[in-house]
């Protein structure tokens, strides 16, 4: 049987007709062999520097590897592993990744995170009640590590990191702690699993219909 699990907004949102079969999908975890190195098994990273990638939005995962080719985000060794990857190779692994179990970071942040909640009133209508982002536009930040949170809200911050819903005005006026409360918060949120990622809902009702 014909098992397809890309995620179909990403197929969209490039407008490759992409469909991603079992021997896709081994393909996929062939060609993400370079970045378990850093982002661990599956996406399963256990360094707080380096983000947690697996059950992340497949959608997120690909403008974020487009950020990077195209300089909106600025990191040496990321913009050189995604300019290696075609578009084909993006659309699987990012639907690889997407589909993989979810992991929560293990790593005790410095912030505090009962007062980062109090800041976080303003994030829930993109990323979801506690980060468990629903819209796969908008990255879960549930569960991730917090270090990797306060460096990406630093960058915002200082401009190094370019989003338009991310303005750095939004940030302006948080100091270094509470940027990293809010980092504690949100890194100890309960992860959400890759089934309920919308791609994955779509993939499952396809599967139904065969
Ligand atoms: C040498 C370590 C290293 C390797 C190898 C590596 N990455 Fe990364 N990756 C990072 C770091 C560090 C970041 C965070 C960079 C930043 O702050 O923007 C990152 C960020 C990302 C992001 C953005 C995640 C997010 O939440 O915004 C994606 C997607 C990604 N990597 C995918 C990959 C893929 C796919 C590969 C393999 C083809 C790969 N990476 C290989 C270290 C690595
Ligand atoms: C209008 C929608 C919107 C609001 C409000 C918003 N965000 Fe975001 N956020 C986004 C989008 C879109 C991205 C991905 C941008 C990119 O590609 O760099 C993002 C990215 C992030 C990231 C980087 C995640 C990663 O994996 O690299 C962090 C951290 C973050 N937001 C935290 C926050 C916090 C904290 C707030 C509230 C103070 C907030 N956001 C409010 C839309 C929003």
């Amino acid at each position: 049987m014909n098992r397809i699990f890309t995620p179909m907004l990403i197929a969209a949102g490039l407008g490759l007709a992409v469909t991603v079969t079992d021997a896709n999908a081994t393909e996929a975890a062939e060609k993400v062999a370079v970045c378990s190195g850093c982002h661990g098994a599956e996406g399963r990273s256990v360094v707080p520097d380096n983000p947690v990638l697996a059950s992340q939005h497949g959608t997120y995962l690909m403008s974020a590897l487009q950020a990077y080719v195209k300089g909106e985000r600025d990191h040496g060794i990321m913009k050189t592993m995604a300019e290696r990857l075609s578009a084909d190779d993006m659309a699987e692994i990012t639907a690889y990744y997407a589909a993989q179990a979810p992991h929560q970071s293990a790593v005790m942040p410095t912030g505090d995170a009962a007062r980062g909640k109090d800041k976080t009133a303003a994030c829930a209508g993109c990323h979801g009640a506690d980060g468990r982002s629903e819209n796969p536009m908008f990255p879960k930040l549930a569960g991730q590590h917090a270090v990797y949170l306060s460096k990406a809200l630093q960058a915002y911050k200082s401009g190094a990191r370019k989003n338009a819903m991310m303005a750095p005005g939004m940030l302006e006026s948080m100091s270094d702690q509470d940027i990293d409360d809010i980092a504690a918060y949100f890194s100890s949120q309960a992860v959400v699993p890759a089934e309920s990622n919308p791609e994955q809902e779509q993939v499952q009702e396809q599967e139904g219909e065969q």
